[in-house]
């Protein structure tokens, strides 16, 4: 008799996630295939409700890490992102799986209104964790690492994280979400940030931790 190898089963956390993202998903698919092609503007408050939400949380307080909080980010940032999805220039492998497609359906007014409705919700301000770990990020944050040349990440994203303009907010963002973003800047997946691309590159992965974790505290 043969044997039956089968995969080995992933951990419960794991497992949970993805059972969660699963859901999400099946939700998105249903809400997507139910919306009419968007050849016209739309009010971006309602569609934050009927599409965005279903990944990104209800106010854009997203609770799985896979989905960057959208809450509170600078109206600037939020444009040109969407921007950058639709014309393919934001291309690291989730931002081509998830956003390229929604992004394609929308139009400049439907961007604009969907930026002002997410910069005017409330902020979600983090927990705070392990001291040690939130005070080498938060040096890090506040001086940057003048002997590689790293500049001091509050100089582009403001004192607190809150974002300034073209540089977003990073306060109260999932950790998880931060440390893959400069992941992805530093190995060249998302490329069209040059700016990043250098900084990231200069950070070592317990500094990128760090930093993570004290701007989700924030
Ligand atoms: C099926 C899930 C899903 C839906 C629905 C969705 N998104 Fe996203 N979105 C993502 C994921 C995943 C990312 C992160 C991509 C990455 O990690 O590169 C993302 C990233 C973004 C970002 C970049 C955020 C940042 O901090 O850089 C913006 C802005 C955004 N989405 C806006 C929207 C808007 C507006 C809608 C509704 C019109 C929407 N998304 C619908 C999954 C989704
Ligand atoms: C010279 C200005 C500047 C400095 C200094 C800077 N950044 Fe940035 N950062 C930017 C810009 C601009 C973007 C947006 C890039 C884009 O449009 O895709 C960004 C984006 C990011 C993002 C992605 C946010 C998201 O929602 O996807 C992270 C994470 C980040 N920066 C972390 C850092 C950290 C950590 C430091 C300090 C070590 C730092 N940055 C220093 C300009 C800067």
């Amino acid at each position: 008799m043969r044997t039956l190898h089968l995969p080995i089963p992933p951990a419960p956390s794991r497992l949970k996630t993805r059972l969660r993202l699963a859901r999400r998903l099946v939700s998105f698919a249903v809400v997507f295939a139910g919306l009419p092609s968007l050849t016209h503007a739309e009010d971006g408050e309602r569609l934050a409700g009927q599409l965005c939400a279903a990944c990104h949380g209800v106010h854009g307080h997203s609770e799985s890490p896979i989905f960057p909080r959208l809450s509170a980010q600078t109206p600037e940032y939020l444009t040109a992102q969407l921007k950058g999805f639709r014309d393919h220039a934001r291309g690291e492998t989730d931002a081509r799986s998830y956003m390229w497609a929604i992004a394609s359906q929308l139009d400049d007014a439907t961007i604009a209104s969907l930026a002002d409705y997410y910069a005017h919700q409330e902020p979600v301000h983090g927990t705070p964790g392990d001291a040690a770990l939130l005070a080498k990020g938060q040096d890090l944050f506040e001086h940057g690492a003048p002997d590689r040349g790293t500049p001091a990440c509050a100089s582009c994203h403001g004192e607190q994280g809150q974002g300034n303009g073209t540089f977003p907010r990073l306060a109260g963002q999932h950790h998880e979400y931060l440390q893959r973003q400069i992941e992805v800047f530093s190995n060249g997946t998302r490329a069209n940030a040059p700016v990043m691309t250098a900084i990231a590159h200069s950070l070592d992965a317990d500094e990128a931790k760090a930093v993570a974790a004290w701007l989700e505290s924030r």
